[in-house]
């Protein structure tokens, strides 16, 4: 997909927006041509034709948006290009009210729009779970709740795309979050503290909850340090994982008394970050054969 016909694109949908106000349509505009999630999303053809979408924490609907835009525009779609996805169903939940607001404005057809608190409302099934930017603000105890919710939601081969931010000490993460944290403040939402992980920690997370994660760094063009994560689900070894990983529910990333150990669950080996106290790597991985 060409950039010029990916900014007609991102025009028209933002264009959506206009009724809803200056801020919603500049803003749109903004992050539909200056974020390269969305258009690498629709060019690798990551969303599922004919999906149960389920967009967590989907601000003012912009993908929801683009999508229905790019529907529209199927007459006139690249050669060569897989068409864009046709969902059977959309649901954007977010705990802002204005931004949904603007989302209804901006969409209609099958999709619709909730203005709720992705920690406690209730899913409806899905095929595609979205989560753009969004896990980081829950609490790690909420990050863990909330896949095991996503997975009740899916089926088994239902995938997932993720963009996170990768923790670490560079200028550009915290650039992320300081620039996170301003756009949060002027949404007027306040933001005491945001839960990230380094992008390893992220994989592990979802692979223990039953994701085949892939990764692709997301930046690009931007100053941030982003990464997208394609998950798909594999609900045998959602199974598998689970003992293990309550046990290391509330454990917290992050902590200096931590080391890395291959850790083996009913034959599985994986990475895992266990404490370390009195110089000795703790081992928490229930029934395995210890750490390494
Ligand atoms: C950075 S914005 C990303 C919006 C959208 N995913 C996108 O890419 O355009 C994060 C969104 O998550 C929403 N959010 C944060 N915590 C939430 C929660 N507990 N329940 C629902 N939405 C939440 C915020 O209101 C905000 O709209």
């Amino acid at each position: 997909m060409s950039d010029a016909f990916f900014r007609t694109l991102a025009r028209d949908a933002a264009v959506r927006y206009k009724s809803a106000g200056r801020f919603a349509y500049h803003f749109a505009f903004g992050k539909l041509t200056g974020d390269p999630a969305f258009a690498h999303i629709l060019a690798r053809g990551l969303i599922p034709d004919r999906s149960r979408i389920l967009d967590l924490g989907c601000g003012q609907g912009l993908m929801a948006a683009l999508l229905q835009t790019a529907r529209d525009r199927c007459g006139n779609w690249p050669a060569g290009m897989s068409l864009p996805p046709d969902p059977v169903a959309y649901c954007g939940i977010d705990v802002e009210r204005r931004s949904i607001e603007r989302a209804k404005h901006a969409v209609d057809g099958t999709a619709h729009f909730v203005c709720a608190d992705i920690r406690s409302v209730p899913f409806d099934a899905a095929d595609t779970v979205i989560l753009l930017d969004v896990l980081h603000y829950l609490d790690y105890r909420a990050q863990e709740h909330l896949l095991r919710r996503v997975c009740d939601a899916m089926k088994a081969g239902g995938r997932m795309l993720l963009r996170v931010a990768d923790e670490s000490s560079t200028l550009r993460f915290r650039c992320t979050v300081a620039i996170d944290r301003v756009l949060m403040t002027l949404r007027g939402q306040r933001i005491d503290r945001l839960y990230c992980r380094p992008v390893a920690a992220w994989i592990r997370m979802l692979e223990a909850h039953g994701f085949h994660v892939t990764a692709t760094p997301m930046s690009a063009g931007t100053p941030f340090a982003n990464v997208l994560l394609c998950a798909r689900y594999d609900a045998e070894r959602g199974n598998e994982a689970s003992p293990a990983l309550r046990v290391h529910d509330d454990e917290l990333p992050g902590s200096r008394s931590r080391t890395h150990a291959r850790c083996f669950s009913r034959g599985i080996e994986r990475a895992c970050s266990v404490p370390v106290r009195d110089g000795r790597p703790q081992h928490l991985c229930r029934g395995d054969s210890g750490a390494r």
